[in-house]
C-alpha cells in the first residue's frame, strides 16, 4: 500500500529538536478501562497538574476521537481495532513532537493494545484504570449502563463485547480504592522520569 510513497521524516527537524525546545519527552499515556471506570477523569486531572507545570499535553478521548476523525466507526470488532489504530497514529505524532500524550479509550481486548504498543513501540505507557462492571454499572455516569440492561446498546463493552483485564499494563490505578488525586499522583510519579528531558 506504501508503493511510491518517499516519506520525508528524515529532512524534517527532528523529535529531539522539538524535545529540547519544550524541556520534556514525548510519551504516549494510554488510559484503558471499562466505561465509567474513570480514564477521562483522570486523563483531564492528570493534564490539568501537567499544564500548570508549564507542560505541552493532549488528551485523545475515545469519546471525542469517535466524533470527529473516527466518526465512521461502532463497535464491532474491527471498527474498534481500525479506531485504535487511528488513535496510536495519531498519538504517535504527537509524541513525535514532544508532547506528553493522554489516550482514554477502553482499548478492550490484548489485541488491540498490541496493537497500539506495536505502532508506539517505548513511547507506549499503558496504564489501566480498573473498576469492576458493578461499580461502573452502578457510578453509570453517561446512563449507558442503564440503556444497555434495557439492550439498547448493541456490542456494549463488559456485556456483551468482552473486556479482558490487561495482563502488562505499566501502572494499575484502581478506582475504586483510590479517589481521584491519588490515581493523578500515582499517574504523574509513574511516568515522571520517562517525560523529563
Ligand atoms: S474502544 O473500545 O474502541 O476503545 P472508545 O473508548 O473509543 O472504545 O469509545 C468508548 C465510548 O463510546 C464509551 O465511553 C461510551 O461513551 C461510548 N459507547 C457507545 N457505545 C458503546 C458500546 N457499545 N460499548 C462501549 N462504549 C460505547
Amino acid at each position: 500500500m506504501t508503493t511510491n510513497i518517499h516519506t520525508e521524516f528524515h529532512r524534517f527537524l527532528q523529535r529531539e529538536d522539538k524535545e529540547r525546545l519544550l524541556g520534556q519527552r514525548g510519551i504516549v499515556i494510554w488510559l484503558c478501562g471499562l466505561s465509567g471506570s474513570g480514564k477521562s477523569t483522570i486523563a483531564n486531572a492528570a493534564e490539568r497538574v501537567l499544564h500548570q507545570q508549564g507542560r505541552a499535553t493532549v488528551i485523545l478521548d475515545g469519546d471525542n476521537m469517535r466524533a470527529g476523525l473516527n466518526a465512521n466507526l461502532g463497535f464491532s470488532d474491527d471498527d474498534r481495532l481500525e479506531n485504535i489504530r487511528r488513535i496510536a497514529e495519531v498519538a504517535k505524532l504527537f509524541a513525535a513532537q514532544g508532547i506528553i500524550t493522554l489516550v482514554s479509550a477502553i482499548t478492550p481486548r490484548g489485541e488491540l493494545r498490541d496493537v497500539a504498543r506495536g505502532i508506539l513501540g517505548d513511547d507506549f505507557f499503558e496504564v489501566y484504570v480498573r473498576a469492576s462492571y458493578e461499580a461502573c454499572a452502578a457510578r453509570d455516569v453517561k446512563g449507558l449502563y442503564a440503556k444497555a440492561a434495557k439492550g439498547e446498546i448493541e456490542h456494549f463493552t463488559g456485556k456483551d463485547s468482552s473486556f479482558e483485564e490487561p495482563m502488562q499494563a505499566d501502572l494499575i490505578l484502581d478506582s475504586e480504592e483510590l479517589d481521584l488525586e491519588e490515581c493523578v499522583d500515582a499517574l504523574l510519579q509513574a511516568t515522571a522520569r520517562r517525560r523529563s528531558h
